[in-house]
């Protein structure tokens, strides 16, 4: 089984940096769980998006857990109820969950998962498809990167939901059931 958000997130060297530095200064008192929430709010506030506070006083957990990972990350190939109850299980209501989703506002997305929709699919703005095959072709590139709201991709702001309102989503939860009825059709 292949994981969700496999190979998805990157950039962990920054937060190795920040560690290191924070340690050099006060040595272990921020953890890295910390550290991560508060990064992630001042990458927002940089790329023009509103401010929180941020609780502080999570603990790292001594062990990695593959496999609670797995299982408790959202896997993208879920169908709209199936998000609903994922998301419900972790205490968000169905709003809480689509005002989450619009963090992919500043996010990529690899070829592979959104392929499927720019060669099979139609509804889907015919501009976006023609930019999104530059940079994903039919066979190969599995891996190269494209924004997931291509009006502002390294703004934070609100584009993402008005471009799922004008076709221009890269993903869409129908590109994995398209492509098994695609492989039963063969
Ligand atoms: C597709 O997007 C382009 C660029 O934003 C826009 O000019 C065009 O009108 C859109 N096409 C349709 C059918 O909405």
């Amino acid at each position: 089984m292949i994981g969700p958000n496999i190979n998805s997130v990157r950039e962990f060297n920054v937060i190795d940096t920040i560690r290191s530095q924070l340690e050099s200064l006060c040595p272990s008192v921020v953890s890295c769980a910390d550290i991560v929430v508060v990064a992630t709010r001042d990458s927002v506030v940089a790329l023009g998006g509103p401010s929180w506070n941020v609780l502080q006083g999570r603990r790292d957990s001594a062990s990695a857990g593959l496999n609670a990972a797995n299982s408790n990350l959202i896997a993208p190939t879920l169908s709209l109820s199936g998000l609903i109850s994922a998301f419900l299980n972790k205490g968000f209501t169905t709003n809480e969950m689509v005002a989450l989703s619009g963090s992919h506002t500043i996010s990529q997305a690899r070829c592979t998962t959104f392929r499927t929709r720019i060669y099979i699919e139609t509804n889907i703005n015919s501009t976006l498809v023609a930019s999104l095959r530059g940079n994903c072709p039919n066979i190969g590139g599995d891996n190269n990167l494209s924004p997931l709201d291509m009006t502002s991709p390294t703004s934070f702001d609100n584009a993402y939901f008005k471009n799922l309102q004008n076709q221009k989503g890269p993903l869409t939860r129908t590109s994995g059931q398209i492509r098994k009825n695609c492989r039963k059709a063969n």
